[in-house]
């Protein structure tokens, strides 16, 4: 049994989907479900009894302690925060809650288990924590990647929250000894993620005839990733990571945001055409910059390839068309997890970004 916190969010959702396709460990899965977190994205595993959902806040010291000593996992994976940079700009308080608070709730309530264990147990166990490479703040345009020795130079309150919680977990291990792992990934993307990221908000109001907002002068770099690349790696971090090590994930695609929209846009004409006869770049829209805005990010993955074996197995160009396909075929969980609040939310933030 692993304990799988935030799975019913993008990758956490990807990585349990995952999970049973690769095997049939059960997982316990705890997730607040905030507007984050979809059950129908949960739906082909409701008949599944491996799975076990849990709908808890990793805030509540009571109930992550009672579903420790039920369920007795031999590890933790942790997903559950707070994610989207723009709203933490706007409302900073509950990344602070949940990515630091419900970090630091869900380590003392892995220390309290794991402290009576038996020593094979012990030895056993796993706190896999995972981060983000916006912790090491943005790079110039020449500076080398991001690895594993960059120190952290967090920029975003979403970024300095999700640092904060790297720093416990490395705490933990070091003064009690709890068995952690930390992987620090770049931009995912795929099927399931909500569509307020820069992916599938571009694909799916391009589908919709409304503009592409790319903010600034569109030449921020992100590093993308492909999210079952991402999942696969973090099995791999652990079944064969270094306990008290940290590891970079990335799928060296490193890509301006124009550059991305652009090609979505390319791949839609091709898949979809646009019924109006235009080309949906015609869509894209320059609006005012994001506070902040970290210029570029990249990730050095040759440690986690070295030394565990995992490669990205998808290139960007073969990772956005299987995206795009995803959303044009599943619109129908689009339109399920885009609730009133969240229109409310593009409404505001695209009338002010404007
Ligand atoms: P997401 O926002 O899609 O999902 C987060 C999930 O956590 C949701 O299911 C939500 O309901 C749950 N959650 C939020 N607060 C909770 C709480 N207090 N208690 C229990 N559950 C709660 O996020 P994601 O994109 O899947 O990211 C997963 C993890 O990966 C996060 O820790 C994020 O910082 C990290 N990460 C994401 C990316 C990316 O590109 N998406 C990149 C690097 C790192
Ligand atoms: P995002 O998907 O929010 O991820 P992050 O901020 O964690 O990197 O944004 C990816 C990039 O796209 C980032 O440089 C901001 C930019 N962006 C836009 O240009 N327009 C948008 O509407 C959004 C959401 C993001």
């Amino acid at each position: 049994m692993i304990l799988v916190t935030g799975g019913a969010g993008f990758i956490g959702a990807n990585f349990v989907l995952d999970w049973f396709r690769q095997g049939s460990e059960p997982v316990v899965n705890v997730d607040k479900l905030t507007y984050a977190g979809n059950a129908t994205t949960l739906a082909p595993l409701s008949a599944d009894e491996r799975h076990i959902f849990a709908h808890i806040d990793i805030c509540d010291a009571a109930a992550l302690a009672a579903l420790f000593a039920r369920h007795r996992p031999r590890a933790v994976v942790h997903f559950a925060a707070e994610s989207h940079v723009d709203r933490s700009i706007r409302g900073p308080g509950e990344f602070v809650q949940t990515n630091v608070v419900g970090t630091f709730m869900l380590l003392e309530a892995a220390r309290a288990y794991w402290n009576e264990l038996d020593a094979g147990e012990k030895a056993a166990f796993r706190f896999l924590h995972i981060s983000t490479d916006e912790v090491f703040g943005s790079l110039e345009p020449d500076d080398p990647p991001f690895n594993e020795r960059t120190a952290y130079a967090p920029n975003s309150p979403y970024s300095a929250s999700k640092a904060a919680s790297d720093h416990f977990v490395r705490a933990y291990h070091h003064t009690y000894g709890l068995p952690t792992l930390t992987t620090n990934c770049s931009n995912n993307y795929g099927p399931y993620q909500f569509p307020e990221k820069l992916i599938p908000l571009s694909i799916t109001r391009a589908i919709q005839g409304e503009k592409l907002p790319v903010y600034g002068d569109g030449k921020n770099v992100r590093d993308w990733l492909y999210v079952g690349d991402h999942c696969a790696a973090i099995r791999t971090v652990l079944e064969r990571g270094v306990v008290g090590r940290t590891y970079n994930i990335g799928g060296w695609n490193e890509k301006t945001n124009i550059d991305v929209v652009r090609t979505i846009c390319d791949v839609l004409d091709e898949l979809r055409p646009a019924t109006s006869g235009g080309c949906y770049a015609e869509q894209i829209e320059f609006v005012k910059d994001r506070p902040g805005h970290d210029r570029r990010y990249a990730i050095d993955a040759s440690l986690i390839e070295r030394e565990l074996g995992w490669r990205p197995a998808e290139t960007f160009e073969t990772g956005i068309r299987k995206t795009v396909a995803w959303y044009l075929d599943n619109a129908g969980w689009v339109d399920g997890v885009t609730s009133g609040s969240y229109r409310d939310w593009l409404d505001t933030h695209y009338a002010r970004s404007n």
